[in-house]
């Protein structure tokens, strides 16, 4: 485990107390726990906002009946094949398609490859979700 470091924070007595009830909704058993992740948090976001490596999924919702959707989202996977490193197919019912695509690269690409596939006809919802490579964070 890293070397951990104590220091004292001052806010506000109410912010302490809207702090202290979103920690409870949150299951949250410590104030540091939650502090540590709104750090990570904002670190990762800063990331994105570099084009710093990262790590992700894309989730797509389609109808596979559709003439040429599965051929095309297909092309386009080939063409970023850079950046998707998994992809998951589920057959949710006879005409719905779920598919989670793993990524792990550059956020602005990573957006790129989203707005893609989202502007594809028959895409009935895609869902971009960036995470960390978990270094530097
Ligand atoms: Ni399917």
């Amino acid at each position: 485990m890293a070397h951990l470091v104590r220091f004292g924070v001052s806010l506000e007595k109410d912010l302490l107390g809207h702090f202290d009830s979103h920690l409870k909704q949150k299951k949250y058993t410590n104030r540091s726990e939650a502090i540590r992740d709104l750090i990570r948090e904002d670190l990762v976001k800063q990331q994105w906002q570099e084009g710093k490596e990262i790590a992700g999924t894309v989730t797509l919702i389609y109808d596979h009946h559709r003439r040429e959707l599965v051929n095309k989202l297909m092309e386009i996977q080939h063409d970023f094949g850079g950046l998707i490193i998994s992809a998951q197919h589920i057959h949710l019912d006879h005409h719905n398609c779920l598919e989670i695509i793993a990524l792990k690269g550059a956020a602005r690409q990573a957006q790129v490859l989203a707005d893609t596939l989202k502007a594809i006809k028959g895409v009935k919802h895609a869902a971009l979700s960036l995470s960390s490579t978990g270094k530097d964070i």
